[in-house]
């Protein structure tokens, strides 16, 4: 209907990019200071502030509140943009921003306060996890109803990824944290031993492939083509690549179990699905990258498109080193290690973090009418400033990794031990500490960040607002 004009609905936008740099300053800044507690270990202050009480809390901050609120932020930003139809049910809308940082405030009272359900990534206790679930059926509502008043009959694949982000995490969340309260504070699992153990991980794999993956990869195909100025390089490939990793995804959460009580069948089976998982998770990322082709130029001299090419590199590493990692006799090595945490930076940080940082760039100016951000130079300085950050916390955690495991595993002739566990923890020492500083740098990055982002909204006249464009005019 191209006599109808669509007004979008940016307010939520604003409200949910503004909130991700800032949780994302936050989650950062604890993770440094969690870094900084292995270093130093007389920074843990008992009981609030120690390294066990504060581990959650950044894993829930990083994960939920920054990832989240970008999430959020480019969902509703893609699916108005592509649907040619403002947000559906507005208040919804403004509910889920206020729900959701209400569920981030609540994770950062409850965590240090010891509050806990054991599950890693699900460590919110039921009442917070029923408003999560509340917030979370608004969000679909929302993005669904908006995409049934859409004006253009194609639905963009975007829109795919975030949508099978959507329901898969609901699903998730719900089976995952179905619980008997004991009380308003406490409450244990529905499930036990090592059923329980299951369940968690295949929530836990999950979390891994729907909210730090199928949701980010929604923003790797609306941002790419949009910043590189060219359409994706396989619209066919990008429908493989959609179905391929739906369905691969779900079975492969028995490889954070390898070795323990579950069924040695089961263990196989997620080892050979995370294998299988390396081809459509290289397909898209390869969809992504050669987006590009014909504009290699525009690297040179465009930092967004810098972030966003070097997020989908990472994406690759860290989707073949995790396939790599599931293999049961290199996980034998790898498992208990800070190998898993080099694993989890580079795709948390290299990918997840700087696809998000490249899309709000892309977005900030759009959002609050400016022609561009105030400062292109600034973006360059966070995007070198970030990549040594990724580089140093990697390096050094694979190092440190492979280092443990072989020494935990070297024995005498005699059968003994040759190294005391704390031998292996005084070797890790000079990593934890290059670990802090690529963190320290990281963090400086997203500093940098606000900084230009509160210039570009303060500064300067808006160009475009409100938002009021002929709905054929654009996507
Ligand atoms: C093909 C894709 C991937 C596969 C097959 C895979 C596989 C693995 C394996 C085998 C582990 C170690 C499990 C253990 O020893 O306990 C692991 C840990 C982890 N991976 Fe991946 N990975 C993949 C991609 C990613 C990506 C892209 C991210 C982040 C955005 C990620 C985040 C994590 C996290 C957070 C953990 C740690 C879980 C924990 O123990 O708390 N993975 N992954
Ligand atoms: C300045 C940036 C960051 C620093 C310094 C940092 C630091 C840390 C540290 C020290 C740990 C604990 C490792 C251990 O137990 O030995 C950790 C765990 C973790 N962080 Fe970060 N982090 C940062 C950013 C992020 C981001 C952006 C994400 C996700 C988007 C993230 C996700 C995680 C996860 C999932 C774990 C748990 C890993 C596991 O269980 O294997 N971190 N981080």
């Amino acid at each position: 209907m191209p006599e109808m004009q669509a007004t979008y609905n940016y307010t939520v936008i604003r409200q949910f990019s503004v909130m991700a740099v800032v949780w994302g300053i936050v989650g950062m800044l604890v993770g440094v200071v969690i870094a900084a507690q292995l270093v130093w270990p007389e920074l843990n202050f008992s009981p609030y502030f120690t390294f066990g009480r504060l581990r959650p809390l950044h894993t829930n901050a990083v994960i939920f509140a920054f990832g989240g609120s970008a999430l959020f932020a480019t969902s509703y930003y893609v699916v108005q943009r592509t649907c040619h139809a403002r947000l559906f049910a507005g208040p919804l809308a403004a509910f889920t921003f206020w729900g959701w940082q209400l569920v981030i405030v609540l994770a950062a009272i409850t965590l240090p306060m010891g509050m806990t359900q054991g599950k890693e990534y699900a460590e919110l206790e039921w009442p917070i996890d029923i408003l999560i679930a509340i917030v979370w059926i608004a969000y679909a509502v929302v993005f669904f109803g908006t995409i049934a008043k859409r004006t253009v009959s194609h639905i963009y694949v975007a829109n795919w990824f975030y949508g099978a982000f959507i329901i898969a995490v609901a699903l998730l969340h719900i089976f995952n944290s179905a619980a008997v309260p004991v009380t308003l504070f406490k409450s244990y699992s529905a499930y036990a031993g090592v059923q329980d153990a299951m369940v968690q991980w295949w929530y836990g794999h999950n979390a891994v492939g729907f909210f730090l993956t199928a949701g980010f990869l929604g923003m790797m195909y609306y941002f790419v083509p949009k910043q590189a100025g060219r359409p994706v390089y396989s619209y066919r490939l990008s429908v493989v690549h959609f179905w391929a990793l739906i369905f691969t995804y779900m079975w492969a959460g028995p490889h954070h179990l390898h070795y323990t009580a579950l069924p040695e069948w089961t263990q196989s089976i997620g080892m050979v699905f995370s294998l299988i998982l390396l081809a459509p998770s290289w397909g898209g990322m390869i969809n992504g990258v050669m987006t590009l082709s014909g504009a290699w130029h525009k690297l040179r001299d465009d930092p967004i498109l810098k972030f966003l090419i070097t997020s989908l590199s990472f994406y690759g590493m860290s989707t073949f080193e995790g396939p790599m990692m599931a293999i049961k006799t290199v996980n034998a090595l790898s498992h208990y290690t800070d190998w898993t945490v080099g694993h989890v930076h580079s795709g948390a940080l290299g990918w997840v973090a700087m696809v998000s940082i490249g899309s709000l760039y892309y977005m900030l100016p759009r959002l609050f009418g400016k022609p561009e951000m105030y400062s292109v130079k600034l973006i360059t300085v966070h995007f070198w400033v970030a990549t040594i950050g990724v580089v140093l916390y990697i390096a050094s955690m694979w190092i440190a990794g492979v280092m443990q495991g072989l020494m935990w595993r070297a024995v005498n002739p005699d059968g003994t031990l040759t190294y005391s566990f704390v031998e292996a923890v005084k070797g890790s020492y000079p990593f934890w500490a290059i670990r802090f500083l690529g963190g320290v740098l990281f963090l400086s990055g997203m500093l940098i960040m606000a900084y230009n982002m509160v210039r570009t909204i303060r500064g300067g006249q808006r160009v475009d607002a409100p938002v009021l464009l002929p709905a054929a005019q654009h996507a």
